[in-house]
């Protein structure tokens, strides 16, 4: 068999992001950024109901894991993180407040470890600009969802800023759209959270 050869074009578009450095973990928890990204508004945008199970990939020590899981009281989270150390991060707020509807899983770069259909909705907050095939990333979370599941993706925008990602690993809001339209989703509505991060939401 013959393998098919990679042009020197994509070779020299590939991606190769910057993943977040676990060290620098507590900025994701910190006072600055629960005042600049406001946890309620993003849940109350979104379409989660208390019974769903939802994915929240690439949780990090889990901003957003902690909320999913107390809102969903008669539901779960599913965190799923490709660093350990975000997770063991995760883990510890968990076991503080003895949240019990939070399953902690490590996952691989382009592929979740959960089965087809299975969740109601998915969270991706500032990991898709990281993944190296946001693409991918999208099958993979349509994959999971079932159908009419829910997808919110919060990203930064893509301009020059003191705060953030490099400008070449963010994705401009509209690519981001076409790009999860093109995967199947249908776009809901989108949100400015502050002057920097906005959110789409959409639906499988
Ligand atoms: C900037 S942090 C955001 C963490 C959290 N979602 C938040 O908003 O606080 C991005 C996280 O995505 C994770 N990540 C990067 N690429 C990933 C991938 N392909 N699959 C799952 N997680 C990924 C990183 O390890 C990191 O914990």
């Amino acid at each position: 068999m013959t393998r098919a050869k990679t042009s020197k074009k994509d070779q020299v578009t590939k991606r190769m992001p910057h993943k977040f450095d676990p060290e620098n973990k507590d900025l994701l928890l910190s006072a600055e950024r629960r005042r600049s990204l406001d946890i309620h508004r993003v849940m109350s945008i979104i379409p989660i109901l208390r019974y769903h199970t939802v994915a929240d990939i690439g949780c990090g020590p889990g901003y957003f894991t902690i909320p999913l899981g107390k809102y969903l009281f008669d539901g779960k989270v599913i965190a799923l993180d490709i660093q350990q150390e975000m997770l063991d991060a995760a883990k510890k707020q968990l076991d503080r407040i003895h949240l019990t509807n939070v399953e902690l899983m490590l996952t691989e770069e382009a592929k979740l470890p959960l089965e087809n259909n299975s969740i109601d909705g998915a969270l991706v907050s500032f990991a898709i600009h990281e993944a190296d095939d946001p693409k991918t990333m999208l099958a993979e979370a349509k994959r999971c969802l079932r159908a009419d599941g829910w997808l919110a993706l919060l990203e930064w925008h893509k301009r020059e800023m003191e705060s953030g990602p490099p400008l070449e690993d963010r994705i401009d809001e509209a690519d981001l759209r076409q790009m999860a339209e093109e995967a199947g989703f249908r776009h809901l509505t989108r949100h400015s959270m502050n002057k920097d991060q906005y959110m789409l939401v959409m639906h499988k």
